[in-house]
This record gives C-alpha cells, sequence and structure tokens, in this order.
C-alpha cells in the first residue's frame, strides 16, 4: 500500500507530479496552447456577467483558495474573495446571481463547505466545486465540477489535494481569461508551457531533500516556528504552517512579512525559527529588508528562494533554492519543501505522522 515509503503522508508527497500531470491531461493543451474545460457549460456571456468570485472552503483547501484568489485576480481582474466555510454559511454573505462561487474540497464531504454550497445555491449564485471525489456530496449538489486528480489520499495532512487543487485554479484562471480577453496570446501561451514544466520541477526539488530533512530534525525542539512571506508567498506559507501544525504539534504562525513591525517582531528571539519565503520578484528587496529584520534580533531563519537569486545567501542560516518559474506559478513549488519540513519534524518527534492526534481525514460534522 505505502509502496515503500514509511509513510502515506510522504508517499502522497512524492505522488505530487504524477497528481499534477493527470489533472492537466485532457485539460491543458500543449499543442495549441491553450486550456480546455469540457466539463465546464459556461458561454462567455454567462462567465462576463460575474462581477465577483467567492472561494469558500476549510482548512488546506481554504488555503489552496487563498493562492486561487492571487491567480483569478491576476488573470482575470474579476475581483475574488475567500473565506472559510464555517464563517461563511452563518454570516449573512452578500452573494446573488452575479457571483460565481467556488467551493474547493478534497473529500467532498466537509459539513460546513456543504452547507456553504447549499447557501450560495439559495441565493441564486452558481457554484462551482473542485474536489478530488468523483459522487461525493459536494460533487453531486455543484452546478459544476472540476475533478482533481489526485487519487485517493489516505494522510490525514493533505498534500497531494493541495497541489491539484491550486493547479485547478491556474487552469481555470486562464480558463476564464479567454472570455475577459485580460491575457494576450503571448502570455498565456508561456503560461501554460511554464504550467506543464511544473512537475519536472518537483521532480527537482524531490531529488534533494538532505538539506530540508537536516532543517525539519533541527526545529524539533522549538517552542514556535515562524514562516514569513508576501504575496503568493504568505498565502503559501499558511499552508505550510498549517501542515507543521498538525503533524508536529509544534506552535507556528505564519505573517505577512510587511506585518512585522506591527506586533510579531516582538516575538523574534535568540535562536526562533523562521522559515522565510523570497520567490516573488516584484517584493523580492523588501522581503530582503524583512529577513534583516529578523537575522538582527537573533532569528535562525531558512530562506526559501529561486535558483539564481544569491542575494539571499549573506542574510540566512540555511537556503533552499526551487527551480525557476513565473512568481505567479511558485506555490507549486515552495509548498513541497513545506510540506517535508513538517514530516520530517513531526517524525523526529516519533509523532504518528498519517494519523495525527485529534484530527480526523473527513470532516462530516461541524
Ligand atoms: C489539513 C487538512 C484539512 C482539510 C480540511 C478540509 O491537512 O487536510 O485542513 O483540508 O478539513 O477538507 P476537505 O478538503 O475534504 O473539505
Amino acid at each position: 500500500e505505502k509502496n515503500g515509503y514509511d509513510h502515506f503522508m510522504l508517499k502522497e508527497i512524492f505522488e505530487q507530479p504524477k497528481a499534477l500531470e493527470k489533472t492537466m491531461t485532457g485539460r491543458l493543451n500543449k499543442e495549441a496552447k491553450q486550456v480546455e474545460f469540457e466539463e465546464l457549460n459556461w458561454t462567455h456571456e454567462q462567465i462576463k456577467n460575474w462581477n465577483k468570485i467567492s472561494i469558500v472552503a476549510c482548512g488546506t483547501a481554504y488555503h489552496a483558495g487563498l493562492i486561487g484568489k492571487h491567480v483569478i485576480e491576476e488573470l482575470t481582474r474579476i475581483p475574488v474573495e475567500v473565506e472559510v466555510a464555517s464563517e461563511f454559511r452563518y454570516r449573512n454573505p452578500i452573494i446573488d446571481e452575479k457571483t460565481l462561487v467556488i467551493v474547493v474540497s478534497q473529500s467532498g464531504e466537509t459539513a460546513d463547505t456543504l452547507a456553504a454550497l447549499r447557501q450560495s445555491q439559495h441565493l441564486g449564485a452558481h457554484v462551482l466545486a473542485i474536489t478530488n471525489v468523483v459522487g461525493s456530496s459536494i460533487a453531486r449538489e455543484a452546478d459544476e465540477v472540476i475533478l482533481t486528480m489526485a487519487g485517493p489520499e489516505i494522510a490525514v495532512a493533505s498534500t497531494k489535494a493541495y497541489t491539484t487543487q491550486v493547479l485547478s485554479f491556474y487552469l481555470l484562471g486562464i480558463y476564464l481569461s479567454e472570455a475577459k480577453g485580460t491575457l494576450n496570446d503571448e502570455f498565456k501561451e508561456q503560461l501554460v508551457e511554464a504550467i506543464t514544466a511544473i512537475p519536472e520541477k518537483i521532480e527537482e526539488i524531490l531529488e534533494h531533500t538532505k538539506g530540508i530533512q537536516w532543517y525539519g530534525e533541527s526545529i524539533k525542539d522549538a517552542d514556535s516556528v515562524f514562516f514569513l512571506g508576501r504575496g503568493a508567498d504568505h498565502a503559501v506559507s499558511l499552508e505550510g504552517s498549517l501542515k507543521l501544525k498538525e503533524i508536529s504539534y509544534i506552535h507556528s504562525e505564519a505573517y505577512a512579512a510587511g506585518e512585522l513591525k506591527h506586533g510579531t517582531l516582538a516575538l523574534i528571539e535568540e535562536g526562533t525559527p523562521v522559515v522565510a519565503l523570497m520567490t516573488q520578484e516584484a517584493v523580492s528587496e523588501k522581503m530582503l529588508g524583512n529577513i534583516k529584520e529578523v537575522k538582527a534580533r537573533g532569528a535562525q531563519v531558512l530562506g526559501i528562494a529561486v535558483e539564481g537569486d544569491m542575494k539571499i545567501w549573506d542574510y540566512v542560516d540555511e537556503t533552499c533554492f526551487i527551480p525557476a518559474a513565473f512568481s505567479i506559478l511558485t506555490p507549486l513549488l515552495t509548498v513541497i519543501p513545506l510540506q517535508l519540513i513538517a514530516y520530517y519534524t513531526s517524525l523526529a518527534l516519533g509523532n504518528d505522522v498519517d494519523k495525527p492526534r485529534n484530527l480526523a481525514k473527513s470532516v462530516t460534522v461541524e
């Protein structure tokens, strides 16, 4: 069952390149360099009618939605809000026929997400589900479904479901941009090509995990770990922080790096582990400034940066380089070391990696 891996989580982390390939198949047309979704029966008129997109989900699926917001807004200029389902369903959300609601759920059975779906339909919105399970309640009740092709996910900590959800948002963003006319052909083609190359780049990361393993082990006695980033790096670091909490039971937080000065910096002391993501070109100088700020307070910094971007080198204790990619696509790469850090920390602590305490794989009661 575990295919020679010690845990399902590790197996599922290593399955990500394949899971992404499968999710692209039939949707990402490599020859025509465009995105096709046979399962979506939308007209351009219908798409143009939506003045807002609301993404609703829980936990890791919510974190995929946060990347989705960056991607869809960037590619289509349609305003996107993202909310956890347990908040959305109890607060009289502003949703109507002009809203596309996207619910994201690996299992397709999460109670709060299902309730949000029903409420959205009741309010007249059109609901698209991104889910991994055919025939699940959410898949059956949604107006449209994009099926992620991650295959069964056994470990409680979600990994390959997240990356296939994130991929679905890239594909959807490109697809919606056709109706909106927001992307020029050249950029669209480059983006399609770059997405095609992602599975190989993940393979490259997975070939060199020694440094990450060492880092994961080195933080096992920490009281608290901080994840810092800006833009999409912040969104992905929320997921890294959740993974670590979930299976290592170490307290951790992800902060938008620009927020440091507004309170968090007080928590940094000699030896505090900080994982700093610096892959967003437009804000990399700003991020470097934040790294210097925590370093000056004695933080032990692991910098995650894009290959060739050597300016981080002098200011961190350890570095993990990911293969070069468009800034918008780096979450699919940076999340890999973050998943592995959580895995190796949990392993070093002797925890039950696949079945962390207090948690269930599918949350069908609220
Ligand atoms: C974390 C994790 C959970 C789920 C959440 C939603 O690793 O797995 O946070 O993401 O319970 O579950 P689904 O996606 O099945 O709706």
